[in-house]
């Protein structure tokens, strides 16, 4: 049964990321109410729910963006609140999309250069950069201006960004929002391949297919509070989750 009554949380100490008990408060607003949520070494996690429940604010917990009023994030059996921006990246944890920055004026590799040397990567060949463009499919722009990239190309570039710093965590806030579908589903391959190689991957998407498709274990959020987890077969068939969120009429 996905729908979750009495939560028994693992231990912290084995998962890769292990935030417990976490409360974010805007004002009156409590957009995470208690939440308790993990990820473990290489696992694909998605996040559900409708716009509001407070995904976008638990993945800027779990980055450092913002400070919760109370609870822990434990990566790598280490606590993350309070710590700096550049610890973030150093300890392997990277985030895909509306806070990663692309230098614009840059070429495609220069800028994948800038992630490697970031995060403290100490492959800082060309050939190891090479690699990680062939892996999303960039070979042909190394030496394209990051301005000139078409819209796709740059989702495409930001994914190589998170590859060349080595993260061992890369969290996807709507992976595939705007995109067409051939575009998307490249997108999709490459989220698969990454985890496929051991890299653990956090997945929000309004477009439950994408979250169905590149996960393995889907928690839902409603109103700042986790109301299932489970199998992707599990959440499409569980019956408060289809009431609370999949069955709702599109408006
Ligand atoms: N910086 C902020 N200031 C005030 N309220 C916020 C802020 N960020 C989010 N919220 C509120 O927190 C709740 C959760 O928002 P958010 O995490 O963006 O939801 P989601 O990503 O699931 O759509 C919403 O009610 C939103 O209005
Ligand atoms: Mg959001």
């Amino acid at each position: 049964m996905a729908s979750i009554t009495e939560p028994v949380l693992p231990q912290a100490s084995e998962m890769l990321l292990f935030a417990q008990d976490v409360v974010m408060a805007f004002g009156g607003i409590r957009a995470l109410d208690h939440v308790s949520f993990w990820v473990p070494p290489g696992g694909a996690v998605g996040l559900l729910g409708q716009n509001g429940s407070g995904k976008t604010t638990l993945l800027n917990v779990i980055t450092g963006q913002l400070l919760p009023q109370t609870g822990s994030v434990y990566f790598d059996g280490r606590e993350m609140l309070g710590s700096k921006p550049d610890v973030y990246a150093k300890v392997g944890i990277s985030r895909v999309f509306q806070s990663v920055q692309v230098f614009p004026r840059m070429t495609v590799f220069e800028n994948l250069m800038v992630a490697q040397l970031g995060s403290g990567n100490s492959d800082t060949s060309a050939d190891f950069t090479h690699s990680v463009l062939k892996r999303v499919d960039l070979e042909d722009y190394a030496d394209v201006m990051t301005r000139d990239l078409s819209y796709g190309h740059q989702r495409l570039l930001e994914i190589a960004m998170a590859l060349a710093a080595r993260a061992k965590l890369i969290l996807f806030d709507e992976p595939t929002a705007g995109l067409g579908n051939d575009l998307a589903g490249r997108v999709i391959a490459c989220l698969r391949e990454l985890n496929a190689s051991g890299t653990a991957i956090i997945v929000i998407e309004h477009e439950t297919n994408v979250v169905f498709q590149t996960c393995d274990v889907v928690w839902v959020l409603n109103e700042g509070q986790v109301i299932a987890r489970g199998t992707p077969d599990e959440i499409r068939n569980d019956r408060q989750v289809l009431e609370l969120y999949l069955g709702k009429p599109k408006t």
